[in-house]
């Protein structure tokens, strides 16, 4: 579901005008008019179809995978990272009007049974017994079709039944995710919309169908995350030809989520990608630009609290050193790139407070390139949701990402297949996008970190 943005970062932002590109410019791919050949020092080297990027060297890099690795560094790779690693973020407490304090998470029961049944199969009682208590985290209900609403309303239903008999405040997390031409610099999460095919309406429809859904619930706290990857592909990938065809479309879209859902009452955080997407110093104040006039165009609602940040992926909030493959970005983990965008935002007029997804950010340094995002080898759960975030910027850690369910398949003769999926750093062999990938979450068991 992640796109390869972090690659095109910097590059969407530049234009192109020399003969010959720069290190780490593009150098071709679908659409390209600029520049083909590179500097001398750098090779023009292929990425994917809509990419190529001036690689510093005098050969391609070796071909290690069946596709090469996206490079994420737009900058200037042979410095040291400017700044020093520091220690936990420091910070007040969260903000006063933070949705999560006050309010217990409600337990989806579909990803429960689904660690059940997970668990079940473990015949190692030490970890059957870790894996089985991962029923007891919070995650977030992806509402990715129209056909998973009527779930909405019995989660809604039946945490209105345990609030009123408990007398604890529940609050249901819900991801929205189904805008037409979804994903649209990826293909491993494409959706069942298409703007060429009423998508627009369609879509309206789904957020209908979501807020008549919360009207018949009304005093059950929901919390949204917008639209993962949506808005951030506008920031780096119009270069993308679907992408800049959708553009128009995710905001019209967005703007009616934003709108419908706050007048029902559900707090909400759009997608801001991660520290290796938008994170990189270019991508900040573009970013800032397009997330606070989506604010204001809905009216600025209370009820838009914010953004939410590695959504399905695997930045640690705090890193304990910068992972080698963050070289040249110093917002090299989720804190650094919070604490340079949100002043941004405020100075804009959206006083936004983020999520930080840290479901399965338990490892680092396991990827061969920060862009790659699809079930990555020897990833561990994570941090447990907690509102004692140590950041006044963070209202809570979540796990947005169910752990466990495939982020794409490997095989390459399915329509959804992407390449980012077979890469030597993706575990495989992979079912499809959301499927649920059995040896993939026992390693997110064994390798947690807090371990379980
Ligand atoms: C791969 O996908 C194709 C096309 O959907 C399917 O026919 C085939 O059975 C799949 N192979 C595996 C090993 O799942």
């Amino acid at each position: 579901m992640k796109s390869f943005a972090a690659l095109c970062a910097l590059v969407a932002l530049l234009p192109s005008v020399s003969a010959q590109a720069q290190q780490w410019a593009q150098c071709g791919g679908i659409g390209w008019s600029g520049a083909t050949t590179c500097v001398s020092g750098s090779v023009c080297t292929k990425q994917n179809d809509y990419y190529s990027q001036c690689i510093p060297g005098t050969a391609p890099p070796p071909a290690t995978t069946a596709n090469p690795p996206a490079t994420s560094q737009p900058g200037t790779p042979t410095t040291a990272p400017s700044s020093a690693p520091t220690a936990a973020p420091t910070g007040g407490s969260p903000a006063a009007s933070n949705p999560f304090v006050g309010v217990t998470p409600y337990l989806s029961p579909y990803y429960a049974n689904e660690i059940a049944a997970a668990a079940s199969a473990i015949s190692d009682a030490t970890l059957k017994t870790k894996a089985a208590s991962i029923a007891n985290v919070p995650t977030f209900t992806w509402l990715d079709s129209v056909s998973k609403i009527p779930d909405l309303g019995t989660d809604l239903a039946a945490a209105k039944k345990l609030q009123d008999s408990t007398g604890q405040k529940q609050v249901v997390q819900i991801v929205v995710y189904d805008l037409p031409d979804r994903d649209c610099a990826a293909k491993a999460s494409n959706g069942e919309f298409s703007i060429a095919n009423n998508g627009q309406a369609n879509y309206e429809n789904y957020i209908d169908q979501i807020v008549a859904e919360i009207k018949k619930v009304p005093d059950v706290r929901v919390i949204a995350v917008i639209e993962p990857d949506s808005l951030a592909n506008l920031v780096t990938n119009l270069n993308v030809q679907k992408c800049a065809n959708a553009q128009t479309t995710y905001l019209a879209c967005v703007n009616y989520a934003l709108k419908q859902l706050s007048a029902v009452g559900v707090y909400m955080y759009m997608d801001a990608g991660h520290a290796g997407w938008l994170g990189w110093p270019a991508n900040l104040g573009p970013a800032a630009q397009l997330f606070a006039s989506v604010f204001k165009n809905a009216g600025s609602s209370p009820f838009v609290k914010g953004l939410a940040t590695n959504v399905a992926n695997y930045n640690a909030l705090s890193a304990a050193s910068p992972d080698p493959i963050t070289q040249g970005n110093a917002n090299y983990d989720e804190i650094h790139y919070i604490n340079a965008l949100a002043p941004q935002l405020q100075s804009q007029g959206f006083p936004a407070t983020f999520v930080v997804d840290q479901g399965r950010a338990g490892q680092q340094n396991l990827r061969q390139q920060w862009g790659d995002w699809c079930n990555i080898k020897g990833a561990g759960f994570g941090t447990r949701p907690t509102t004692n975030t140590g950041s006044q910027f963070i209202d809570s850690i979540v796990w947005v990402k169910p752990g466990g369910e495939s982020d794409g398949t490997s095989n390459s003769s399915s329509p959804r297949f992407d390449s980012t999926c077979s890469l030597s750093d993706a575990a495989q062999p992979a079912p499809e996008a959301g499927t649920w990938f059995q040896a993939y979450f026992e390693t997110l068991v064994s390798k947690a970190n807090p371990p379980l």
